[in-house]
């Protein structure tokens, strides 16, 4: 496909978006769709849409509305690209420019929440939560994300990692927010067919999710529950640090069903409960609540559009009742840690303060807030004793 053929498939693409539809199902379907777009047009068409995605806000302000084909005019700009170049009416290229479509409109002098990409709404909590730091922070969630890999201590080392993914072309480099972490810095696509990935050397994991873990004092023996594991890349990277027992459970099990291959491929031994109260209590209590996400924004755009003051303040319920369910399996001494990638107060200390104000048998031994400026996600951890 040509540049120009590309820009309108992501115009077609971000109108359906646009109409309500989720961007996974609508890439999908585009490409099954359209059988000549190889796997290299299907990746470039990806990127400029979740390009969009992340700036949706500047893009429509700059590209002069919100249809599909304003704002990869709106990106393009963005990008310092002229859109005349590429919307030439010429076989697959989107029609020229209309006169209305030539007047440049520049970000500046515009709002903070559009020129940075979040709701209005969002104003006031984001200051709130991160003083000087909003403006950086929301710049960097407006970027892809780096991709990083955490290097398995069961079967690979740093060093031994990096020359098994150099094998298929792909370049590591140890990154310094967490002990595990390899930035991925060339050809990341090619990671999850790679020996290394595949002979569970690495796994696909946040560097501030991997040094939510190593921010953990994890027990070496006894019982650790992760309360809501999801898929489990904590529980993983957890089990590679620890001989302990590990116990997954999630209120939707279904999530965990990808949990026994990826333990198996990792080497370690991760039991999956439904009850967890049955198996008595627990050194360490993992709680990685359900939140915003707006740590991850970055990765999953689509959530910062979505948010809405009401569902945030139904997760802050959501998530203090969970606190509040998992609290009484935590064994006397033990602990009970607390993670969100949420870079949003209301979610994070603010949350953590009451569970220990209306919880006299804990108290807050340490927190700590990862924002994008550290280099991996947003993410949020709090350390919990019971006396
Ligand atoms: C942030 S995700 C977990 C991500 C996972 N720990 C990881 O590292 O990949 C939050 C999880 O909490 C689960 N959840 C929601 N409500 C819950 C509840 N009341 N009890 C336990 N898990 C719950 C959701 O199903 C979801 O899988």
């Amino acid at each position: 496909m040509t540049p120009a053929a590309r820009i309108s498939a992501c115009i077609e693409i971000l109108d359906r978006i646009q109409q309500g539809q989720p961007a996974e199902q609508v890439l999908t379907r585009w490409a099954r769709g359209n059988r000549y777009a190889g796997s290299r047009d299907r990746a470039a068409i990806r990127d400029l849409v979740f390009d969009v995605l992340r700036k949706r806000r500047s893009c429509a302000a700059i590209g002069g509305g919100d249809s599909g084909r304003a704002l990869m005019i709106g990106l393009l700009r963005q990008q310092g690209r002229d859109p005349e170049e590429l919307f030439t009416g010429a076989r697959h290229a989107p029609p020229p420019l209309s006169q209305a479509e030539k007047i440049a409109r520049g970000a500046g002098g515009v709002a903070r929440p559009v020129r940075l990409d979040y709701p209005d709404w969002l104003d006031d909590a984001l200051a709130a939560s991160l003083a000087d730091d909003l403006e950086p922070v929301m710049e960097c969630l407006r970027h892809r994300a780096p991709v990083f890999a955490r290097v398995n201590w069961r079967k690979a080392t740093l060093d031994t990692a990096i020359t098994a993914l150099a094998e298929d072309g792909i370049a590591g480099v140890s990154h310094p927010l967490a002990r595990s972490a390899l930035e991925i810095v060339e050809n990341a696509r090619a990671v999850g067919r790679s020996r290394a990935y595949r002979d569970g050397m690495i796994e696909l994991q946040d560097a501030a999710s991997q040094a939510v873990v190593e921010f953990l004092d994890i027990p070496q023996d006894g019982r650790i529950l992760d309360y809501c594991a999801g898929g489990g890349g904590k529980s993983l990277a957890m089990a590679a640090l620890t001989e302990a027992e590990i116990l997954a459970h999630d209120a939707a099990p279904r999530r965990m069903h990808d949990l026994p291959l990826r333990a198996a491929r990792a080497g370690v031994r991760i039991a999956t409960v439904s009850d967890p109260a049955r198996a008595g209590d627990y050194g360490l209590v993992l709680v990685d609540a359900p939140c915003s996400g707006s740590g991850a924004w970055r990765r999953s755009p689509a959530g910062k559009w979505a948010l809405t003051a009401e569902r945030l303040a139904e997760l802050v319920d959501l998530q203090a009742r969970i606190l509040d369910e998992a609290a009484p399996l935590v064994a006397p001494g033990g602990v009970l840690a607390y993670v969100t990638c949420s870079i949003l107060r209301v979610e994070n200390q603010t949350q953590i303060a009451a569970f220990v104000g209306r919880n006299s048998g804990f108290e807050l031994v340490r927190e700590r807030q990862f924002t994008p400026l550290d280099g991996g996600d947003g993410l949020f951890v709090a350390i919990c004793k019971r006396i």
